[in-house]
């Protein structure tokens, strides 16, 4: 049976020894079993280990009541949320999406997403767009007293009840919070919303295959079985004492690499559809493991566009960058380069070669200048982008982020930094209870 993912590391010959890497894999090994039997730091939010193989049915079929009810007059659902609240769903509906889907086809409904910045622009340019449609509203957040999602409800909340009455309003909003706490389930429950829980022992980051994606990947209308299902396979295979267990073989050469001195690791897509799923990668490491001065930093670029702007750089730029691909075997589609008599562009050698076949080659061409130019590539296979391999990646990437940042010794559940801004941003805006923050930040740049 074809594997859902595979990991390839041949193209990081030299870069670290047998030993090295024998070496990293032992400690990957051990990182797994602190991870499987709980011993380790942050290890109240494990949930998520077994959350594919234990998804309730009742959680499935509360989802489809919604999709069913709200496809009856809904052609805008406005998810509102940021970080783990948002990156999830926002990158499977890109990857399973036709690329244009909002001009061709219309009878699937129009997902977008707000609280996921401040802009005054986006969100009041958000609501020119509302107005021109039947609008619902999921709104998720797990401490469900994040400022960005929580104004950006406010506005969303008060223009539905407007627009359609408090009644209906209440048919047109689900909220996605913690099971008892937090502001957003007092305030769900005051007025009547349907509601999804977040499990207490899953963290943000850690939450796509919670309703927090899988509502809005359902409400877009692909099959989160088919998701759930891929990743409870991935969740076997990930607990392998193996040394081709994918998290093991990832977290082991990443970690390698980093004590050699590459410092930033680079997540590389050939499709724009990716380019989500690179964002929702980059927060899933950058906070699990960007903490106590440790952690390689997460970037990404999608070529070949990228490869006309940050090209350069990789290949002759310092030399403390790793590239991990996430390679897509088979396209969905197929597009044949047509023949041009005239061959004014000098390409008529592609003529009848797929353009993905031309995609392909430019992967390689590029894996191979710049493995020569001193960066190394971790290959991450996928056979195709659809649901099931998709549920594979996202619990293939969790798994290893536990395993790696475990090996770092880094609690991989936190995320103490993020805070500090905060507290800057409530001082400035004059909330109560921040009057000495506010006066020490005063006058400072
Ligand atoms: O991974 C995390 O925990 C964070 O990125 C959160 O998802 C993000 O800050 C949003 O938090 P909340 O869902 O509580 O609004």
């Amino acid at each position: 049976m074809e594997r859902t993912v595979n990991i390839d590391i041949k193209a990081t010959a030299g870069f670290v020894s047998d030993a090295d890497l024998s070496r990293y894999e032992s400690l990957a090994f051990k990182a797994l079993d602190i991870l499987e039997d709980g011993s380790g730091r942050g290890s109240d939010f494990l949930g998520w280990m077994d959350l594919p193989s234990k998804t309730d049915e009742s959680i499935i079929s509360n989802i489809e009541s919604i999709v069913k009810d709200w496809r009856r007059d809904i052609n805008l659902i406005v998810v509102t949320g940021i970080g783990g609240s948002y990156l999830g769903a926002k990158s499977a509906i890109d990857a399973l999406s036709h690329s244009f889907r909002n001009n061709i086809g219309k009878d699937l409904p129009q997902i977008v997403f707000a609280g996921q910045n401040l802009s005054e622009e986006y969100h009041a340019e958000l609501l020119d767009l509302m107005k021109e449609r039947s609008v619902a509203c999921v709104v998720v957040s797990k401490s469900g007293t994040t400022t960005e999602p929580a104004v950006a409800f406010r506005i969303i909340k008060s223009y539905i009840e407007e627009t359609y009455g408090r009644a209906e309003a209440v048919r047109r909003v689900v909220a996605v919070t913690d099971e008892s706490r937090g502001a957003l389930k007092g305030l769900a429950d005051k007025e009547g919303y349907r509601t999804f829980v977040i499990p207490d022992n899953v963290g943000g980051r850690f939450s796509v295959l919670t309703p927090v994606g899988l509502l809005p990947i359902a409400l877009a209308g692909f099959d989160i079985r088919a998701l759930i299902n891929g990743a409870a396979g991935m969740e076997q295979i990930c607990r392998e004492r193996s040394s081709e267990n994918p998290a093991i073989k990832y977290a082991a050469i990443r970690n390698a690499l980093y004590s050699k001195g590459k410092k930033i690791e680079l997540l590389v897509t050939y499709n724009p559809k990716l380019q989500y799923i690179a964002e929702w990668w980059k927060q899933l490491f950058g906070e699990s493991e960007g903490k106590e001065g440790l952690g390689l930093f997460p970037a990404s670029v999608n070529f070949t566009a990228d490869l006309h702007s940050m090209g350069q750089y990789i290949q002759q730029g310092e030399r403390t960058l790793i590239e991990t691909v996430v390679s897509v075997k088979r396209s969905n589609r197929s597009l044949e380069i047509p023949l041009d008599e005239e061959n004014s562009d000098g390409l008529n050698f592609l003529a009848g070669k797929s353009m993905d076949d031309c995609n392909k080659m430019a992967e390689l061409g590029t894996k191979i200048a710049h493995y020569d130019g001193g960066v190394p590539n971790i290959l991450i296979e996928i056979p195709s982008i659809n649901e099931f391999n998709l549920g594979a990646l996202y619990y293939f990437f969790e798994k290893a982020c536990g395993v790696s940042a475990y090996i770092l010794n880094v609690n991989p559940f936190d995320q103490p930094g993020v805070e500090e801004y905060k507290v800057n941003m409530f001082a400035l805006l004059g909330k109560p209870g921040f009057e000495s923050k506010a006066n020490e930040l005063k006058g400072r740049f």
